[in-house]
């Protein structure tokens, strides 16, 4: 299914056709160029970059690269190709055909789940925005501006379904998402994790392998959809948040690699020796990892919800594989346990499955997030070091749901206010952890050449070599 690129916006659904959205849409892209100039990456106006663009939505050879300044990039709306036949398979709807517009009785709910999903996309683009100035090497910064781009893509689609369908408050609510700005005091983003800093490089792999990895989860969940066209053009995002999610691991490792390279040449377990020597310790790392975890899983909301029970009955949201599980896709009568803390102690308790849904989706995120961990691990255990990285407890660091405020130790031992003090700069990156790291910040800008904390990739881009050029500064 071809891309039109003869078109001012690219796009597979017959724009050209439909006058009213194409007006809309032609309306709202100054705008997006305006926001992307005045909070997208910083002093990156007139470099080249080598990034690929969707072409096609056929997973095989979707994409073509080429130099491209970011401000010209041909954001576009692409959806994964219909299905006529297609049928709603859960909630109360099942068996009945998949809609093709929005019923009017779930109309404020299916605007509020595609305005939360599209207030995340230049959400984190606006929290990546200073990276570009201290990049570990040009491969690395390519990278982060595909994904910043991508970013910008993901907010076009759900651009165009809030256009399409939604009429009037549609087309204000796409122009509220180029207002609210992450971290603004007065118009902040919808969600926690969407305003916290992304300060450095170290924190830009830990919040791709971990925040777009809660992107991958959200989106295949919507990608089950009774309303069609927001599982097609959620599927076709999946596609995309793949690489996001390869920067995250990917650079984690090289990180790893690095630091354990450090510490056998050192022989130290030492943070303070393997700081002195450019790298970043094992600790710092933990730290981060405990931070970016926490305030993730956090997206999920609540752990028993009846927004997110309505949301699946209703056929608005399925769970992550919906079509391979084998029950009976309408989970009335069924049960899910969740965790709670009764007389400082931490237990469990069932409540019904349809409200758990939330959670639900959390631990299936968070299974996938320690088979990464595990391939982290690897790279130490290679090395031949004896210390582990980990996921912390679920309870951990939670400000959401029934967890939230809760002194709980990494380790999953609920602990005092006193304990909790003493321990929170071993527990989480601390004003000194992050002094450190940006102290190692860049940027390195000759082709081949890394920054001494992280380890060069094993392969480049497209096939091309690690030293490629993979940015022209204009
Ligand atoms: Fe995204
Ligand atoms: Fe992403």
């Amino acid at each position: 299914m071809a891309i039109d690129y003869t078109q001012k916006i690219p796009n597979n659904v017959n724009l050209a056709d439909d006058r009213t959205l194409q007006r809309a849409l032609e309306q709202w892209q100054p705008n997006f160029i305006t926001w992307w100039d005045d909070v997208g990456p910083e002093g990156s106006t007139n470099h080249e970059v080598y990034l690929r663009t969707a072409t096609s939505v056929d997973p095989q050879g979707w994409a073509v690269f080429d130099y491209v300044k970011m401000r010209d990039y041909r954001w576009g709306i692409f959806l994964n190709p219909a299905d006529a036949e297609r049928q709603i398979h859960f909630g109360d709807h099942k068996g009945e055909k998949a809609w093709q517009d929005v019923p009017g009785e779930h109309r404020a709910n299916l605007r509020r789940i595609i305005v939360t999903q599209g207030d995340t996309e230049p959400a984190s683009v606006e929290q990546q925005r200073h990276l570009g100035l201290t990049a570990p090497s040009l491969y690395d910064l390519r990278n982060l501006f595909q994904v910043n781009v991508e970013e910008g893509r993901h907010l076009w689609a759900m651009v165009y379904l809030l256009q399409k369908f939604f009429g009037r408050d549609g087309r204000e609510e796409a122009g509220a998402l180029l207002e609210r700005t992450s971290g603004d005091a007065n118009n902040p983003r919808i969600l926690g994790a969407f305003n916290e800093k992304t300060p450095d490089w170290l924190a830009f792999f830990m919040f791709t392998y971990f925040t777009d990895r809660d992107g991958k989860f959200q989106l295949a969940a919507l990608a089950e959809s009774a309303f069609d066209p927001l599982a097609r053009t959620t599927k076709f995002m999946l596609t995309e948040e793949a690489h996001h999610m390869f920067v995250g691991e990917s650079g984690v490792s090289r990180v790893l690699q690095r630091t354990a390279q450090v510490m056998n040449e050192l022989k130290t377990d030492d943070p303070a020796l393997v700081r002195a020597a450019g790298a970043i310790d094992l600790g710092t790392i933990q730290r981060y990892l405990n931070f970016h975890y926490s305030v993730t899983i956090d997206l999920f909301g609540a752990d028993q919800s009846s927004n997110a029970a309505t949301f699946y009955s209703s056929g608005l949201k399925g769970r992550y594989e919906e079509g391979k599980r084998s029950d009976d896709h309408v989970l009335k009568g069924q049960t899910y346990k969740v965790l709670e803390v009764q007389n400082g102690q931490l237990g469990e308790k069932e409540v019904p499955m349809l409200n758990a849904l939330n959670e639900v989706l959390r631990d299936d995120f968070i299974k996938d997030s320690i088979a990464g961990i595990g391939r982290w691990n690897k790279v130490l255990e290679k090395a031949g070091l004896t210390q582990r990285l980990a996921a912390p407890h679920k309870a951990f660091n939670r400000k959401i749901g029934a967890l939230a405020g809760i002194r709980m130790s990494p380790d999953g031992r609920v602990v005092s206010d006193e304990e909790w003090k003493a321990k929170e700069s071993e527990w989480l990156p601390s004003p000194a952890d992050f002094a450190f790291v940006a102290s190692l910040m860049g940027p390195v800008l000759e082709p081949g050449k890394f920054a001494g904390w992280i380890a060069p990739p094993a392969m480049g881009i497209n096939k091309n070599p690690v030293d490629f050029e993979y940015v022209r500064f204009g």
